[in-house]
This record gives structure tokens, C-alpha cells and sequence, in this order.
């Protein structure tokens, strides 16, 4: 075979093997980047010792657990509490004080938000902590919701756990760490934020998406998606979002030129967005 009839036969390969994990476990490959997908192939493929696409299927068939391991390499979790100091302080100092005021002075006491891939939850509890901390006095005035949705099941198990290593505590704000109850190796955070946490498995492409919310954090997360995919949930969230909702992005992701002009940037440099009504 010449190296042209090869990489035929291993793109077929590929698309089969990736058709075969869609119709096992409904786990839409198609929605990454190509490369992406198959450089974390290759490293399942590494740690096995395999050396081809049809060996991994084979190797998918002879143990059905092997299909998590792959969404674990698919889905990178890293992630942390208040991840990116100025996003923070920016969201902190006025969208979070903004949305209370606004709120205060309606007749809606609802604050509804939504960490859309929050992995193992940091993102979702510091964005309760912030809230809560707003609130402060006021706080049996409001109804706080964080929806907290991943297309992972096992980092949400994690998250739902609430407890994480000692090394992390520090990246709580001070102000912020009543919230936790301390132990030698791991902390906890406390009931009266993890209340206000709901975890569900979500699919930014497959499942019905949450709604009616006044924030939108999905921050990195963008990353794996193609331009079309992102301009698709760039839509989903501009609907999930109440009138002058915010949505937040990660650092390294930027607004479609071609939803610009359904968001308002508050600001560029740290991806914080607001819903501009729809054009009459
Ligand atoms: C790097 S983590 C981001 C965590 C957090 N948002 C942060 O910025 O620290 C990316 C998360 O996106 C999730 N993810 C990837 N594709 C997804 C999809 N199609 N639908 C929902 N979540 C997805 C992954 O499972 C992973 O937990």
C-alpha cells in the first residue's frame, strides 16, 4: 500500500472507531476538533500498547470501561476556585453587587446561574461564595440557584462530595473561607453554600439546555469546539439568558464575530459579555 491508500485506511479507521463510541455510549466525538480527538486517542492508544484504531475498538469491546477512560482523556477537568484573579474581582466588585441591587429594588428575588462544564465544581462553589457573600443580611430575601452541569458523570460525582485538597483552600479568598469547614489534609465547604449548588449531566450539544439564568459562566470549555460549535452555544446561552444576563468566558476564548452583536462586551480583557435584546 503507498502512503496515500494508508491514510485512507486509517481515516476510515478513525471514523468508524468514532462512530462505534457514539452509538455505545452516545458520547459525540464529531463535536471536537479532529486533531483533538485524535491526539487523545493516541494517548489511550500509548497507555494500552496499542498501535491501531482497530486494536483500540477491539480493546473497547473486551472492556466496556475502557469507554470512560477515554471520556476522561477527552474531557481535561483541570480547574480551580476563583480561577483567574481579575475575572473574579471584576465580577465581584460590580456585575455580582449589580444583579443584587437590581434585584432588590424588583419584584424578583430569583438569581439563577449556570456554570456550563464545571468539572469537579470549584467554578460553581466560588460562584455561590460570591453571591452569598453579596447578599449577605438579605440572604433569606433570595431564592440562589447554581446550576452546575457537565457532559462528565464522574467529575460530578467529585464535585458533589465538596471536598477537595488543603492545597486548594488558599485560593479562596479570605473573606470567603467561612464557608469551609478545615480538616489536616482536605477542607469542605459548608452546607449553607452547597445548598445553593444543583450538579446535573449536560451535553452543550445533545441535552435541553438550562434556562431563564442570569449569568452564564463557560470558561474553558470553548476550547475543544470547533468555530460552528461554539457560535451554537454562543446561541444557546444568548436564550438561556434573562434580559441583560452576563455571560463569562474563559481567558482564551473569544466572542464570535458573528454573535457580536448579541452581546455587549463589559469587558473584552476578561470576557465578561451582556445579552443585548434581540433586534426589532
Ligand atoms: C477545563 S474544564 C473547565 C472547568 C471550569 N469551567 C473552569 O474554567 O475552571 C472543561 C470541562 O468542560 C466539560 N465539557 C467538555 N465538552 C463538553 C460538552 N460538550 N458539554 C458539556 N461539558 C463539556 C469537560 O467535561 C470539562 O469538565
Amino acid at each position: 500500500m503507498d502512503k496515500v491508500e494508508l491514510d485512507q485506511v486509517y481515516r476510515g479507521d478513525l471514523e468508524r472507531l468514532i462512530d462505534k463510541v457514539v452509538q455505545a455510549r452516545g458520547l459525540d466525538l464529531t463535536q471536537y476538533r479532529r486533531p483533538y480527538v485524535e491526539r487523545r486517542i493516541a494517548a489511550r492508544l500509548r497507555s494500552l500498547n496499542l498501535h491501531t484504531y482497530r486494536q483500540y475498538a477491539r480493546a473497547l469491546d473486551s472492556d466496556p470501561d475502557e469507554y470512560a477512560r477515554l471520556l476522561d482523556t477527552l474531557t481535561i477537568n483541570v480547574t480551580d476556585f476563583f480561577r483567574d484573579t481579575p475575572v473574579y474581582e471584576l465580577f465581584r466588585s460590580q456585575i455580582v453587587p449589580g444583579i443584587v441591587d437590581t434585584k432588590l429594588r424588583g419584584r424578583h428575588r430569583m438569581i439563577r446561574v449556570w456554570s456550563a462544564g464545571c468539572a469537579t465544581g470549584e467554578e460553581a462553589y466560588s460562584l455561590a461564595m460570591s453571591f452569598l457573600d453579596a447578599i449577605g443580611d438579605n440572604a433569606s430575601r433570595f431564592v440562589l440557584t447554581i446550576l452546575a452541569t457537565d457532559i462528565d458523570p464522574s467529575v460530578l460525582e467529585t464535585a458533589k462530595l465538596a471536598t477537595y485538597d488543603i492545597a486548594k483552600l488558599s485560593h479562596i479568598p479570605e473573606a470567603d473561607r467561612h464557608f469551609v469547614d478545615e480538616g489536616p489534609a482536605t477542607f469542605t465547604i459548608k452546607r449553607e453554600v452547597t445548598s445553593h449548588v444543583k450538579f446535573r449531566v449536560l451535553d452543550l450539544f445533545r441535552d435541553e439546555p438550562v434556562n431563564v439564568v442570569d449569568v452564564v459562566f463557560c470558561r474553558n470549555v470553548f476550547i475543544y469546539f470547533t468555530r460552528e460549535q461554539q457560535e451554537r452555544v454562543l446561541e444557546l446561552f444568548w436564550k438561556a439568558l434573562s434580559r441583560d444576563g452576563y455571560l463569562v468566558l474563559g481567558r482564551s476564548e473569544k466572542m464570535s464575530p458573528a454573535l457580536s452583536e448579541r452581546f455587549e462586551a463589559v469587558s473584552g480583557r476578561e470576557r465578561i459579555y451582556r445579552k443585548r435584546p434581540p433586534k426589532s
